[in-house]
């Protein structure tokens, strides 16, 4: 039997994923998924310990899932290499995709079938990443309550290790691998969000004060305001917070005046999760990048004659005691190259 709170939390729970049914327009809508979140009745009841609880604790549920979530505005030209890195693992990931509806982007089939979110404009170097990235956490949120990590990852990114090897990674405890995500701590959930938390980068204030000098006060005051990559692999407490903030979205979400761009997608979330859990996450990215010799804002993005076993190798390894997952950019031309190197090198430890 079903106690009366664990009703009404199942009857808000499906009822969310059911109004995106009928009404699709409103799921990239964050404020409407968020009044849907509101009414006094459920408040309590659709907390982000909740939605993670519900799907921790019990045991004779299915295995955790990662959600990736896939953030485009152009095709998804490494679809055959994801799909590669996808094989075999069916019953742990769930893709979304939340892909700028003004330009042409091709469904590559497979894995990425039917994962299309509903979707709206992305720019460069403003909120609307911030929103979409909050649409696909949202999204991947109500679809399954087995997804307990969410990976955004973009059209330009590559794995560099094998499906298990992150999931092992990510999901298995205690090992010395993943020593770094443990909590410690038996009253919350042992894992953290692997997210880059940095506070004292070049020009912090001149993007803290983009929107006006006070415009973030008091909200997030300048002590507050953190930076990081852009692409995280968030646990599901930590998705749910960030879909269920208005406070600081409200801020984050103003348009910056200043001449710089000041890229809010790499303030909102670090800042929120240090402001809100900063023991819950490792503060490092999983993501690996290359700003070598880069001035205007875009990262290194590499060709085909530039990829090799070396490279791979070179980029798996971390100050840290892990590995990266991830890399950013590579040109779409890389593909054939890398599907070379697939199976003896990326997804070979
Ligand atoms: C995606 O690929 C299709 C077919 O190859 C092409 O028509 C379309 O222009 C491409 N979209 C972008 C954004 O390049
Ligand atoms: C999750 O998404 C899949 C694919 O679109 C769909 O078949 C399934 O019904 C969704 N589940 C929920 C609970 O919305
Ligand atoms: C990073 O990019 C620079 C060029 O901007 C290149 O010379 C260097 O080899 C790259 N580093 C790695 C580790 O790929
Ligand atoms: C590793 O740390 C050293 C010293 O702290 C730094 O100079 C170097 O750039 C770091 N390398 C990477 C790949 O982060």
């Amino acid at each position: 039997m079903l106690s009366f709170p664990s009703v009404v939390f199942y009857c808000v729970f499906l009822s969310v994923p059911f109004f995106f049914v009928l009404v699709p327009q409103y799921a990239g809508d964050f404020n409407n998924f968020q009044l849907l979140g509101r009414p006094a009745a459920a408040r309590g009841v659709y907390s982000a310990s909740e939605i993670s609880r519900s799907s921790i604790a019990s045991t004779n549920r299915p295995k955790p899932k990662i959600a990736f979530l896939f953030l485009t505005n152009s095709n998804l030209s490494f679809a055959p290499l994801w799909e590669k890195f996808f094989e075999g693992n069916h019953d742990l990931f769930n893709i979304y995709i939340h892909s700028d509806p003004s330009v042409t982007v091709i469904s590559p089939g497979g894995v990425f079938h039917g994962r299309f979110i509903p979707s709206k404009k992305t720019y460069r170097a403003s909120p609307t990443l911030i929103s979409a990235a909050r649409r696909l956490l949202a999204a991947a949120l109500v679809n399954d309550t087995s997804n307990q990590y969410f990976a955004l990852v973009s059209q330009h990114c590559i794995p560099l290790h094998s499906f298990r090897f992150m999931y092992d990674y990510l999901f298995k405890s205690p090992s010395s691998l993943t020593s770094l995500l443990s909590w410690g701590s038996s009253k919350q959930s042992r894992y953290k969000s692997i997210i880059e938390i940095l506070s004292d980068e070049p020009n912090l204030f001149e993007r803290y004060a983009a929107r006006g000098l006070n415009a973030m006060l008091p909200e997030v005051p300048f002590e507050e305001f953190r930076v990081g990559s852009q692409f995280f692999v968030l646990t599901r407490r930590h998705a749910a917070l960030v879909v269920k903030d208005r406070r600081l979205w409200r801020k984050f979400r103003l348009p910056c005046v200043s001449e710089e761009p000041c890229y809010p997608e790499e303030h909102y979330f670090p800042t929120l999760l240090s402001m809100e859990d900063p023991n819950g996450c490792t503060g490092f990215t999983l993501t690996r990048v290359n700003w070598t010799g880069c001035w205007d804002g875009h990262p290194h993005r590499y060709t085909p004659l530039e990829v090799s076993p070396e490279l791979v190798h070179q980029l798996r390894v971390s100050n840290s005691s892990y590995s990266y997952f991830f890399a950013r950019k590579f040109s779409p031309e890389c593909l054939p190259v890398l599907m070379d190197l697939a199976d003896d090198v990326i997804f070979r430890e």
